[in-house]
């Protein structure tokens, strides 16, 4: 978290930039990594959360494998030193270079989304002479009680395979000769934080799992993807994700049968709370019904407000004055372009810093360059100016 010798330094720093609290995100493995070993559970983090490079070397150093939703981050996860045989790699449109990366380094798991995608990663396996694993991702039609956009696992999401296609999916595999079945996974949702949603999943994983069994068929491998939800109402008094009660829920409800190995895809939960937005006050603007706070950190920079109507926490790092109600807006030509419509927020002026928390997962890594702005830069804990 932010302490008064960051905020000296972030005053000599050119704004908007992205700050990350290492000793956070390594507080964050050591708890979630304790866990996985308690267990005796496998994960792999998914890079689409954050790829900073420093970022990855933490928790590739943890023991985490990578979970990929592109051929480019299975070649980012190989360059920053994940063992190919803990790389899983999901996507309902994998290209056929896309594939062809993925074989050539040999991931653990395709994590397939549909018939014809497993008849070409065969014909592609094929031709270079290798066999692929694949995991059928299934679509259990679970709601995960989240923002829309972030729902993957009802029936009308594009996501997954579903129940009523398993006869003709495991007939087609049986005639294929370079896919091997080695497991079943599900992602359901992200930032889920009712907990009874993971206690469905368990049962409906092991409703589908008793398909492939009376089917004659062995699952050596179950991933629960990823989804577990972080405080973004109250980050700094709840800064690490809830793992206890996910474990224990997953624990109690998840059915292993000998020999299984259990996986997990968390994101958001490793690396959300980790990173802040620093950004400038531009102007402070009285308008007939509300006083407006006009950052120079816009949507480009962090498009979760926009795209899914997500609340950040904020904070003023350079005022004591009284807390007053504001509306925080970016600069950018667009009306959505607001990161609050109301919070309470030490009274502003220019030139003041403000901190925008939870921000490590799909921020950075969301920006873009829309209105000609730059990408924003970042800072780490670590660098050796904010350690003197
Ligand atoms: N596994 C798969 C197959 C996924 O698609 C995702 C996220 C994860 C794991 C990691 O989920 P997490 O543990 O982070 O919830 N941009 C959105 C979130 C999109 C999530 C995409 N898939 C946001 O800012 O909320």
């Amino acid at each position: 978290m932010i302490n008064e010798k960051h905020t000296e330094v972030f005053k000599t720093l050119k704004t908007p930039f992205y700050f990350y609290d290492m000793e956070l995100l390594k507080e964050t493995l050591e708890l979630y990594t304790s866990y996985i070993k308690r267990y005796n559970y496998n994960a792999h983090y998914a890079i689409k959360a954050n790829a900073q490079p420093e970022i990855l070397h933490l928790i590739q150093k943890a023991g985490l494998g990578a979970d990929c939703v592109s051929g480019m981050e299975v070649a980012l996860a190989v360059k920053n030193g994940f063992a190919p045989s803990k790389i899983v790699y999901a996507g309902v449109g994998k290209s056929d270079a896309e594939i062809k990366t993925a074989l050539k380094a040999g991931i653990y798991s395709f994590n397939c989304e549909s018939a014809p995608e497993i008849k070409v990663i065969n014909d592609i396996a094929s031709g270079m002479g290798k066999i692929a694993k694949i995991s059928l991702r299934v679509n259990p039609d679970i709601d995960a009680h989240t923002h829309k956009y972030i729902s993957t696992g009802r029936q009308e999401d594009k996501f997954g395979i579903s129940p009523w296609e398993f006869d003709a999916v495991t007939e087609m595999i049986k005639g294929l000769k370079n896919v091997k079945l080695i497991g079943l996974h599900f992602h359901v949702g992200s930032q889920i934080t009712d907990m009874s949603v993971f206690q469905l999943l368990c049962r409906m994983v092991e409703q589908l799992q008793r398909w492939f069994i009376e089917h004659g068929i062995k699952i050596e491998n179950l991933n629960l993807g990823g989804g577990l939800g972080i405080d973004y109402q109250n980050p700094v008094k709840n800064p690490i994700a809830n793992f206890k009660d996910y474990f224990e829920i997953i624990h109690k409800n998840l059915i292993v049968r000998p020999g299984q190995k259990i996986h997990f895809e968390p994101g958001r939960a490793i690396v959300g709370q980790c990173g802040e937005i620093i950004s400038r006050v531009l102007y402070v603007k009285i308008g007939q019904k509300q006083k407006f706070v006009i950052l120079d950190a816009g949507m480009n920079d962090l498009i979760r407000p926009a795209l899914y109507q997500a609340h950040h926490d904020m904070e003023n790092l350079t005022s004591t004055g009284k807390l007053t109600k504001y509306a925080v807006v970016g600069p950018v030509c667009e009306s959505s372009d607001v990161f609050t419509k109301s919070i309470l927020l030490n009274q502003t002026q220019r030139g003041d810093l403000i901190a925008i928390h939870s921000a490590g997962a799909y921020g950075q890594v969301m920006g873009m360059r829309y209105n000609q702005k730059p990408l924003a830069k970042c800072y780490y804990s670590t660098d050796k100016r904010f350690c003197k």
